[in-house]
């Protein structure tokens, strides 16, 4: 099953707020429906935003007036700010806008592909790396939801911790839950389940302490924006882990496309991280845990600076920052 596809004239997706309780595909056929499903996360993680973006162009360059399809584009390329592949994928295939729909389509059609391919080659790649790195049966930290609900198929670093099961090199994972909206307890718990891998839930912040413990051999996660400098943006809580796995002494190893490497931002600085408002921290799920009136902030992403992270592999190469190498 494909986390998001084209299907006979519209973009289906799975929807994950509804996960794990029920597994229900969402049928999109207007940019307003697909620019909600992006702005409630039914649709994420980078690459899936990046194909929800292309497909997004072709749905409307079929349903907008022409000349209203440009700001159409733009609206769902700005819909969500800090993974790169939502505005990148969304403005490549709006690029063929003159050659027709169908062309605006073929390439919607050709990224997705491209992720497909993508996730197969970042899965083989991300398990060489902690194999060489850990040994044959390492236990990984991961963190938010990497796995093929993030992408179309695969996945970015959990496709490697598949992998590292499959091949029988993985003694186990700890997934951290990831609040405020818990992708890793949803989502990546779900996945890992399903496909058979042993592992462990924990709060985001016993992973540095887990970490000091010697519990962990490796932390592998995805990213939203890698910047030229080899800054990695992603979920909130990657650099909490980062530093627990410097001062563990253990590598911290980010897997993702190429398409989510960004050379036209320089660092992390410069990256507009998404502030999701304060009814997702006052709250547990639906259920109010602050007092009323409490005041929140709520960055749904953070940087993580060059110097702390190991190795970013992508489907075509693996960058070893450690050794100064950059994106
Ligand atoms: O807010 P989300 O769920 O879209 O955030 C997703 C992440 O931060 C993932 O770690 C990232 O997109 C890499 S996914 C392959």
């Amino acid at each position: 099953m494909r986390t998001i596809d084209w299907v006979d004239g519209a973009i289906e997706i799975i929807d994950q707020t509804l996960l794990p309780d029920k597994l229900t595909i969402l049928r999109l056929t207007s940019v307003d429906r697909l620019i909600d499903a992006i702005e409630r996360l039914a649709v994420r993680g980078a690459p899936a935003l990046g194909v929800a973006g292309a497909f997004g162009a072709a749905l409307a360059s079929r349903t907008a007036v022409p000349a209203a399809v440009p700001a159409a584009i733009e609206r769902i390329a700005t819909a969500r700010p800090t993974a790169v592949n939502l505005a990148r994928c969304a403005r490549r295939a709006g690029d063929r806008l003159a050659e027709g729909p169908e062309a605006v389509l073929a390439e919607a059609l050709l990224i997705r592909d491209e992720e497909i391919a993508a996730s197969l080659e970042m899965g083989r790649r991300g398990a060489d790396l902690v194999i060489d790195r850990c040994g044959p049966a390492a236990t990984v930290l991961t963190h938010c939801n990497t796995g093929a609900l993030a992408a179309v198929t695969g996945g970015t670093a959990l496709a490697a911790v598949v992998e590292l099961h499959r091949r029988g090199t993985l003694a186990g994972v700890i997934a951290s839950e990831t609040r405020p909206l818990l992708q890793g307890a949803r989502l990546t718990a779900w996945e890992l389940g399903a496909a058979g891998v042993p592992f462990r839930l924990a709060v985001d912040g016993a992973g540095p302490f887990l970490m000091a413990r010697g519990e962990v051999d490796a932390v592998i996660l995805g990213s939203d924006r890698i910047c030229a400098n080899g800054d990695v943006v992603n979920k909130i809580g990657s650099y909490a882990h980062a530093l627990g796995a410097k001062a563990a002494g253990i590598p911290f190893i980010v897997v993702a496309p190429e398409s989510t490497i960004d050379p036209d931002t320089p660092s992390g600085a410069a990256v507009t991280i998404e502030d999701r408002g304060p009814e997702e921290v006052v709250a547990f799920g639906t259920r109010a845990v602050a007092p009323p009136a409490t005041r929140a902030v709520n960055p749904a992403f953070d940087v993580t600076p060059a110097a702390l992270v190991t190795a970013i592999v992508t489907d075509r190469r693996t960058i070893r920052l450690d050794l100064g190498e950059r994106p």
